[in-house]
């Protein structure tokens, strides 16, 4: 995937993202991926949770196309293959949400998270019809449409409702909200570009009568009103919130009192710092095992064409020298900070490019810190 050398994180979050689609074309390497990768994908998924979909004129109902049977005492589910082949003969899309433990997958979604510096969930949808799966509609999340195989139409409309979140579904407001008469953009998504759709812009993907499969790979920020439901948290320990109601006219003087506390908080640079941690330690990123390096102890040394990667989608506590990541957080001295801050600028560096950065320093040392943070699942190691 060549993303970084069409567009840098800087550019897509100052002109893109959350303000208007962007169109890749030939941003990832088609060749990689093969209908073999497809299958696996739909049928390694948790097929009896509500993340597995077919949908065919509407949602197909699970127990028509899932089965359940007894594997030596334990209960386990699969596809029943006929059926699920005469509904995708019949036009159907088969749907993976949340798609995990996906190596292809957690590789794009590394990618779009380098990009946005945000947390991404992964969907995989596939048909060989001409129906489609979903009717106009808008998406609450911003989504990077990721077209592997084949090819689909792309009709966009703008938003008619603005930055919707996820209780805001399209379906609910279409009537009150339309969308807009005139496409913004209607093309071809062919094998290899990448889409980017922000959030309530209205679209409607068509397959063209032959075979596709696309990621759908959304991002995951916290928004203004997480903050505001965080802050409510700390609400009951201010005296007046804790007084009961009757009138207007008793009541009117407390409620204003609990305004002027709430802009206090609200305006607090400490406390937003406090819940921008807290939302990223509760964010866990998919990073690989390196059990014969960091879990053998015959091994002391970081083989050098080891490639390093922050596992985190962004470090948003280095400039005050500390770093959160897979749900711990660590104070970080200047030459720690200086470390982490070339393998943030450079994800994928290699151990030796980075020894050669810091020629000066005493790379024992460097190197017990590198061990010290992989293994605690700060940073990643791995072989590419
Ligand atoms: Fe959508």
């Amino acid at each position: 995937m060549n993303i970084s050398s069409l567009i840098s994180p800087n550019d897509f979050i100052k002109n893109y993202q959350e303000k208007k689609p962007l169109l890749l074309k030939g941003a990832v390497n088609k060749e990689n991926f093969s209908w073999q990768d497809a299958n696996e994908i739909f049928e390694r998924s948790d097929v009896i949770s509500d993340d597995f979909k077919i949908s065919c004129q509407g949602i197909v109902q699970k127990s028509e196309y899932v089965e359940k049977f007894l594997d030596i005492g334990t209960i386990r589910h699969r596809l029943i293959k006929p059926v699920v082949y005469e509904y995708m003969k019949k036009g159907a899309t088969i749907i993976a949400n949340k798609i995990a433990n996906e190596p292809k997958v957690n590789y794009f979604s590394r990618k779009i998270s380098d990009l946005t510096g945000r947390q991404v969930v992964s969907s995989a949808y596939a048909a060989f019809g001409s129906k489609d799966s979903f009717r106009c509609h808008w998406d609450t999340r911003d989504v990077f449409a990721i077209q592997l195989i084949g090819r689909k139409r792309w009709i966009v409309y703008e938003p008619s409702f603005k930055d919707p979140l996820f209780t805001q579904q399209s379906k609910d407001y279409e009537k009150s909200y339309p969308c807009p008469e005139k496409p913004y953009m209607d093309f071809i998504l062919e094998a290899g570009d990448v889409f980017y759709l922000p959030r309530g812009w209205w679209h409607n993907p068509l397959p063209l009568n032959e075979p596709t499969f696309h990621l759908a790979l959304g991002t995951f920020p916290a928004y203004a009103t997480d903050y505001l439901s965080w802050l409510m948290k700390r609400i009951p320990n201010f005296p007046d919130a804790r007084k009961s109601l009757s009138h207007w006219g008793d009541d009117k003087s407390t409620l204003h009192s609990i305004g002027k506390h709430l802009d206090l908080l609200l305006n607090n640079e400490e406390l937003y710092r406090n819940f921008q941690d807290e939302f990223t330690g509760a964010v866990r990123v998919a990073s690989p095992l390196a059990l014969n390096i960091l879990g053998d102890p015959s091994v002391s040394a970081i083989p050098s064409e080891s490639r390093l990667r922050l596992s985190a989608h962004h470090a948003s506590g280095l400039d005050n020298h500390y770093l959160i990541a897979n749900g711990t957080k660590i104070n970080l001295d200047e030459r720690g900070a200086q470390l982490i801050s070339q393998i943030v600028e450079k994800p994928g560096i290699s151990f030796s490019d980075l020894l050669t950065i810091f020629s000066e320093e005493d790379e024992e040392k460097i190197e017990h810190l590198i061990k010290n943070l992989c293994s605690q699942d700060i940073l990643e190691l791995s072989n590419s």
